[in-house]
């Protein structure tokens, strides 16, 4: 499978967000990864259910909403009622994760669970099978434009093995500081979506950004 690009919207300029959301749809991007933080979970506060409503329908391609929040449970009906196609918890923030992929599903999404830098991935061991994506966070959780975190690397293909030991159908999906710089060595070790915010959004063409990270 071609990797995929999942710009992060936390870069844009939301006094141009239409614009900015155009500009992904005419883009070589995949996905649009949205970041919802709440303050508590994360020690920032970014944007919630009525901007994706505002531009549900402007998104012309599956909206991957990251949900760096405490009890991501509550909303699942709202964020799918918003546009979101996949709904991506924190590990650290479920307390019974496997209740809520199955709630997560039962709303018609793709589920995705998403570890921490400090998190090891044999904490999926157990529900591996059950995920459609598991979101690898290569910066702590919080704001967009950090340095990424080299140990993302044997994580990822540490999680490839338990992937595959387990015959399990979950992409791997990578977010933090990703740039021209990791993107090659990340999809080796079997990274297979590239989120990136500040590469894409503060670069001269963000078009021609992504059509680099897709042609890496
Ligand atoms: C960080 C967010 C990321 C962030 C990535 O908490 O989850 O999605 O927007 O931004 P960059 O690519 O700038 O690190
Ligand atoms: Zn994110």
């Amino acid at each position: 499978m071609k990797h995929l690009i999942a710009p992060s919207l936390l870069a844009a300029d939301f006094s141009n967000l239409s614009s900015e959301v155009d500009m992904i749809n005419k883009s070589e991007a995949d996905w649009f990864h949205l970041d919802i933080m709440d303050g508590v979970f994360v020690p920032n506060i970014s944007f919630g259910i009525p901007v994706l409503e505002s531009i549900k329908d402007k998104c012309k391609k599956p909206m991957d909403v990251h949900l760096m929040i405490v009890d991501p449970d509550r909303y699942i009906k709202a964020f799918k009622n918003a546009g979101a196609d996949i709904y991506n918890v924190h590990y650290e923030a479920c307390t019974h994760l496997h209740r809520t992929v199955q709630s997560i599903h039962k709303e018609g999404m793709k589920a995705g669970v998403t570890l921490n830098p400090h998190t090891p991935v044999a904490q999926l061991e157990e529900i591996i099978t059950d995920l459609d994506l598991v979101l690898l966070m290569s910066v702590n959780p919080g704001f967009g434009g950090q340095k990424f975190i080299e140990n993302t690397y044997p994580k990822i293909e540490r999680l490839k093995e338990l992937i595959l030991k387990k015959n399990s159908s979950a992409l791997i999906e990578v977010d933090g500081g990703v740039d021209n710089t990791n993107a090659r060595k990340l999809l080796d070790c079997g990274a297979d979506v590239l989120v990136a915010g500040s590469y894409v959004f503060k670069s001269k063409n963000p078009v021609q950004t992504i059509s680099l990270l897709k042609e890496i």
